[in-house]
């Protein structure tokens, strides 16, 4: 497989998410072809991107946001009509980005951030709009790297040498502009020197850790042991887990964080077992406007992904279904949260709003 960009902003050897140099399409490699197959996939259009996300071509909160900042460059592209039928077309194109993923705010935060150049470039010729927006796209996926890698460091500094960290679904580099978060902080610690080793839960219902988290370690080299979500309570019976650190795809401003489901049990079986448990985010997942667990909106995904295991089908006709594609941890149980502002610990209102 080769890159079919010459200069990835991730930095890796492959790559997410990028915007092709001339602007004009999106690139993707599709997640749901690995760990067997390393293949990419190009869009032109606004709402084939939108596709791609609801389908979990690319997937992960900072990932997707990312993907979205690069629809919106697509759809100005496609726009050579006057100020007022250029925002609207541009504000339709959002708002069906919008409603891809409800769960990840990163999504609705970087469409934001790219609907107010939207509207300060409304007014210029076609294409001196898209090389704004463009130009914005690129710095939002340039600065979440620099955010993963941030908040990389300031987590590694909690990771002992020789430490076994745990940690579920995919928050690495594929989730992210690129280095990722929860394996940004199992990235730093190596570069800073340490030794480390990882579990990854398998991640059911979609197996993002089975197929990305293992695929991208095993790419770098790390020693990962993979087991299945039901493992977790007797590894850390057996004390062969030191800490736990996983991603999020949105945190409240009462430090209660919501990320892959599987996420609050393993919380959980931290706490009984005295295994310290963080999370890694950058600022773009906080959201202060949201109180508190509660108030974060789950996603509900299809019942086919429950029904079928590697497309075979495993229940009964007649079995019914409950897909929430996140769950929520409330603040008390988790002991701190990196962003590359610094560390929220324990993650709270007054913790965060120090960061803030
Ligand atoms: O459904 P997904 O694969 O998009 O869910 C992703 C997760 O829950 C990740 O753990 C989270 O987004 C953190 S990504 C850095």
């Amino acid at each position: 497989m080769t890159l079919p960009h010459p200069r990835p902003i991730s930095g890796a050897s492959y790559s997410a998410v990028e915007l092709s140099p001339g602007d004009r399409d999106v690139v993707m490699l599709d997640q749901r072809a690995l760990p067997g197959d390393e293949r990419y996939a190009r869009f032109t259009r606004s709402d084939e991107v939108a596709e791609a996300i609801e389908r979990l071509v690319v997937r992960g909160a900072p990932a997707i946001g990312i993907a979205a900042a690069y629809a919106l460059v697509l759809a100005a592209s496609g726009e050579g009509s006057g100020a007022e039928s250029f925002q609207a077309s541009m504000s339709a194109a959002a708002e069906r980005l919008r409603r891809t993923r409800p769960t990840a705010v990163n999504l609705a935060w970087a469409i934001d951030r790219m609907m107010a150049v939207v509207r300060e470039v409304a007014s210029l010729a076609s294409g001196d709009r898209v090389a704004r927006l463009a130009a914005e796209a690129r710095t939002i996926h340039r600065e979440d790297v620099e955010a993963c890698r941030k908040l990389g460091a300031i987590g590694a500094a909690r990771v002992p040498d020789g430490a076994t960290i745990l940690t579920h679904c995919n928050a690495g580099a594929l989730a992210t502009g690129g280095y990722g978060t929860a394996l940004g902080v199992v990235r730093a610690a190596r570069e800073a020197g340490k030794q480390v080793r990882v579990v990854a839960c398998e991640t059911r219902p979609v197996l993002q850790g089975a197929r990305l988290t293992a695929w991208e370690l095993v790419r770098d080299c790390f020693e990962v042991t993979l087991i299945t979500d039901s493992m977790v309570a007797q590894r850390m019976r057996r004390g062969s887990v030191d800490l736990v650190v996983v991603g999020a795809d949105r945190i409240a401003r009462s430090g209660d964080v919501a990320n892959k489901i599987g996420t609050y049990g393993v919380a959980c079986l931290a706490q009984v077992h005295g295994v310290p448990f963080y999370v890694a985010a950058p600022w773009s997942t906080v959201d202060l406007g949201c109180l508190d667990g509660d108030a974060i909106p789950i996603e509900h995904r299809g019942e086919g992904e429950v029904l079928s295991f590697g497309g075979v089908r495993v229940a009964p006709e007649g079995a019914r279904v409950d897909n929430p594609a996140f769950d929520v941890t409330p603040a008390r149980l988790i002991n701190a949260i990196f962003t590359e502002r610094g560390e929220a610990s324990p993650p709270s209102e007054q913790t965060l709003a120090k960061l803030a």
